[in-house]
């Protein structure tokens, strides 16, 4: 059936982020697809009380969270132990924390080494590391689907112009993390393959986000973007699920851009 190309049904599929403005939109959907999503949080209560406000049809599994802080190599260990130890499988990986610092928004020349190497430790490190202790598990099962969270930033360099005026800005580390999960991507999708496990990234490109963008940015993004909007959280659903199921089945080392043509010219 063609419908079984995009089913989960049964998979137990791990995702970071799930409090976020992408990672709440995969909260509400992905679980249509049939798999039992597990969602690595560092609140727990706080992720309950946002789960309580979805509604889901009574015939799929609601997702449920397990502590996770992806900077904290123990708590990673300790995640993936806790899921094993409880479900047994682990299908899916969906890697889309974004910890960073309060200085985040600093300008280039302004960044301390040590506000860079925690932004580059605690990011890029927590790909890593979720990576590293899945792909164990993965490995016993000889199976397994793991999906980066890139970014435009990844691959092209900021167009400066959008931010003036604003105190926004594109940090200098996240093209250093962003283009780093690109190319790790493809290092796992190869070193992996052995074991069937396929190994992808999505590259989003801006979302809206209307409490922490300033208009005139938004404004700005949109006249650059061919499809002339920003992204909408469920823009990323479809990539992702694609990237789990079978219809994704030869599928490995690819990254997608889904980022309404910014980076096609
Ligand atoms: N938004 C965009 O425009 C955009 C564009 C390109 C790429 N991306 C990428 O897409 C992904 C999702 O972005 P987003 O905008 O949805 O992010 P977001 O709204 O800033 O949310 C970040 C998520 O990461 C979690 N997190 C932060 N530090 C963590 C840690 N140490 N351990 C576990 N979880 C942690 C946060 O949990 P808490 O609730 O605990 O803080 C939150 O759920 C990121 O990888 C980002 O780089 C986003």
């Amino acid at each position: 059936m063609i419908t079984d190309l995009f089913s989960l049904r049964d998979q137990v599929v791990v995702l970071t982020g799930g409090s976020g403005l992408i990672g709440r939109e995969v909260v509400k959907q992905l679980p249509q697809s049939g798999c039992q999503l597990v969602v690595g949080v560092r609140d727990t209560d706080r992720f309950k009380a946002q789960l309580a406000t979805n509604s889901y049809p009574e015939d799929i599994a609601r997702p449920v969270c397990l502590p996770l802080d992806v900077a904290a190599p123990e708590s990673v260990k300790a995640f993936f132990r806790a899921l094993w130890e409880k479900y047994g499988r682990l299908d899916a990986l969906i890697n889309n924390a974004w910890p960073r610092t309060a200085d985040w928004q600093a300008k280039f020349e302004d960044v301390t080494p040590e506000s860079l190497y925690k932004n580059l430790c605690d990011h890029a490190g927590g790909f890593f590391l979720c990576c590293q202790s899945a792909a164990e598990y993965m490995k016993g099962q000889r199976r397994g689907a793991i999906v980066n969270m890139g970014s435009i930033y990844g691959e092209v360099g900021p167009h400066f112009p959008i931010y003036e005026g604003t105190d926004m800005t594109c940090a200098g580390a996240y093209p250093l993390i962003k283009g780093g999960i690109h190319t790790f991507t493809k290092y796992l999708a190869t070193y992996l393959a052995p074991w069937n496990i396929r190994v992808n990234c999505i590259s989003p490109g801006g979302v809206a986000d209307d409490t922490h963008q300033h208009t005139a940015f938004q404004r700005r993004y949109i006249a650059q973007t061919p499809l002339g909007r920003m992204g909408r959280p469920s823009d990323f659903v479809g990539p992702m699920l694609f990237f789990l199921a079978p219809a994704s089945g030869y599928v490995t080392g690819a990254r997608l851009q889904v980022d309404g043509g910014w980076t096609a010219w």
